[in-house]
């Protein structure tokens, strides 16, 4: 089966699943798992589904009336980073106009559609910034390669979120960081089981290019090593939203 972009569906393992196909939707309920425990959210997409032409098209155009929001906590992630930067999923490069002269920036982008406008916009940037296709969940670098990782708004439509934190921590020399901003799993039990049912739905990860609403990124960056350092709560358009609350931060890991 496939989604409205040609992407396959797959990888979701619950044998409780009921597929309703509406218009092409796949339409998947996991009533008996939000009755329990909340499962865990963002490690079930299969390998190489990055690929989201038509969501890449919007995002090209609705990224900048983002900016005004957006734009400070960019400005707060990487404006004062320095040395070798890997950024994962750059987009259409809405972060490079905030990195600094002392930023040497290899960023990723496995979407093509993203990846021209991300190479125009290096030219807004104080920082040397090299653009290249590559998947966060199997980086094409050695390891220890990079000072910093910048992981904004991209851990919730990796697929593999797990697979992505380990090379991101392969990738991290001793010491380095990862600085992010992402979206995540509300503490509210009933916004959570919200947030769980329509990832499951397949509605909303087909609408936002295979974003999953219901991640538990921080749990994910202690589970590959990571210690949190710093961490704030933020919303992002109204705190109602299912894609709030975000936070943003550093880790560092443990034993780098
Ligand atoms: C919501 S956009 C955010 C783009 C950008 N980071 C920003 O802050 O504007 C999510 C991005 O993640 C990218 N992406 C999705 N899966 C990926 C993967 N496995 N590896 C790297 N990037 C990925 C998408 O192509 C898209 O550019």
């Amino acid at each position: 089966m496939e989604d409205l972009t040609g992407q396959p569906v797959s990888g979701d393992p619950d044998p409780q699943r009921s597929l309703i196909a509406v218009s092409g939707l796949s339409l998947g309920w996991h009533g008996a798992s939000l009755s329990g425990g909340l499962p865990p959210a963002c490690n079930n997409g299969p390998i190489g589904s990055f690929r989201h032409p038509l969501f890449a098209r919007v995002y090209a155009r609705l990224s900048g009336p983002m900016e005004q929001e957006v734009g400070r906590y960019r400005q707060d992630l990487v404006g004062e980073l320095s040395g070798e930067i890997l950024e994962v999923g750059c987009g259409n490069g809405m972060n490079f106009s905030h990195y600094g002269p002392e930023a040497s920036v290899t960023a990723l982008e496995p979407e093509p559609y993203l990846r021209d406008p991300a190479q125009e916009a290096t030219g807004d940037s104080a920082a040397r910034i090299e653009v290249l296709d590559g998947n966060a969940a199997s980086l094409d670098f050695a390891d220890d390669s990079f000072d910093v990782v910048v992981a904004c708004l991209v851990l919730c439509s990796v697929g593999e979120q797990d697979r992505a934190l380990g090379e991101i921590a392969r990738v991290l020399r001793p010491g380095g960081s990862l600085v992010f901003l992402e979206h995540v799993r509300s503490q509210s039990p009933g916004k959570a089981k919200f947030q769980v049912a329509f990832d499951r739905s397949r509605v909303w990860p087909t609408m936002a290019g295979g974003c999953h609403c219901s991640c538990q990124t921080i749990e994910g960056m202690e589970r590959a090593g990571f210690e949190i350092v710093s961490k704030r709560d933020v919303d992002i358009g109204p705190g109602w939203s299912h894609t709030n609350p975000h936070v943003t931060g550093r880790a560092t890991l443990v034993n780098g």
